[in-house]
C-alpha cells in the first residue's frame, strides 16, 4: 500500500479535531493529497452505526454489542474509505481507531484485549496506522472540556469512572506501543502541539 495512515486518540475534548485540520492544511500546502476521517462514522453506513451509538436514549446497551457496532462500523470505513485512499497513496488523518475500542470497551468496559482484538479482527482485515497520536488529558479537564462544547452523548453520560480508566489505558498501550504511538501534552498550546505533531510527522514521511 502506498499511503500513510495516521490516526489520533485521546479522550473526549482533547483537541484531536483542531489538530487535525491543522496538520491536513500544513499538509496540503505541500501539495500531498490527504484524507480526513473519523471513527465511529467517515461514510454513510458507519454514520448511521455512530447515531446509534451515541444516542443516550440507548443506555441500556450492553458492553459486547457496544464493542460489536464499533468494530462493524469499522469494517465498512475501511472497506470503503481508508483502505482505497491508501491505495490511491493518500495521507489518511482518522479521528480514532482500534486504540479506541481497546482503551473504551477492553478497559474502560472491562471487556478484555483479548475479546476486542478478535472482535476486530475482520474488520481490520490486516490494516493498522502507521503512526498514532495519543493527545493526553486529564480525565476531569477531558470531561469538563467537552461538557462546555455540546449535550453529552451517551459515552460522555458515563462520566469520569469510565474516562479515568481510558486514560490509564491509553497511558499503557501508548508504552507498549512507544514506536507507533507519540504521547502528546495536551494541556499545551494549540501551536506547540501542532508543532510536536509536525516533527514526529516529518520523520514518518521522510522518504515517503
Ligand atoms: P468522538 O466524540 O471522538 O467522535 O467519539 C465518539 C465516542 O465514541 C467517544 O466517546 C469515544 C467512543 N469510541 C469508543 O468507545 N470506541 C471506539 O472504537 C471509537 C472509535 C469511539
Amino acid at each position: 500500500m502506498k499511503g500513510l495512515f495516521i490516526t489520533f486518540e485521546g479522550t473526549d475534548g482533547a483537541g484531536k479535531t483542531t489538530q487535525m485540520q491543522r496538520l491536513a492544511q500544513r499538509l496540503q500546502a505541500q501539495c500531498r493529497a490527504v484524507l480526513l476521517s473519523r471513527e465511529p462514522g467517515g461514510c454513510p453506513i458507519a454514520e448511521q452505526i455512530r447515531t446509534v451509538l451515541l444516542d443516550p436514549q440507548n443506555m441500556a446497551m450492553s458492553p459486547v454489542t457496544e464493542a460489536l457496532l464499533y468494530a462493524a462500523a469499522r469494517s465498512q470505513h475501511v472497506y470503503e474509505v481508508i483502505r482505497p485512499a491508501l491505495q490511491r497513496g493518500d495521507i489518511v488523518l482518522c479521528d480514532r481507531f482500534l486504540d479506541s475500542s481497546l482503551a473504551y470497551q477492553a478497559y474502560g468496559r472491562g471487556l478484555g484485549e483479548d475479546l476486542v482484538r478478535r472482535i476486530n479482527e475482520p474488520a481490520l482485515d490486516g490494516l493498522q496506522p502507521d503512526l498514532t497520536f495519543y493527545l493526553a488529558l486529564g480525565a476531569a479537564s477531558s470531561l469538563r472540556r467537552s461538557e462546555k462544547r455540546s449535550a453529552p452523548d451517551r459515552l460522555e453520560l458515563a462520566g469520569l469512572d469510565l474516562q479515568q480508566k481510558v486514560s490509564l489505558a491509553y497511558g499503557m498501550l501508548a508504552q507498549r506501543e512507544s514506536d507507533r504511538i507519540v504521547v502528546v501534552d495536551a494541556a499545551q498550546s494549540i501551536e506547540r502541539i501542532h508543532e510536536h505533531i509536525w516533527q514526529a510527522v516529518l520523520r514518518k514521511t521522510q522518504g515517503f
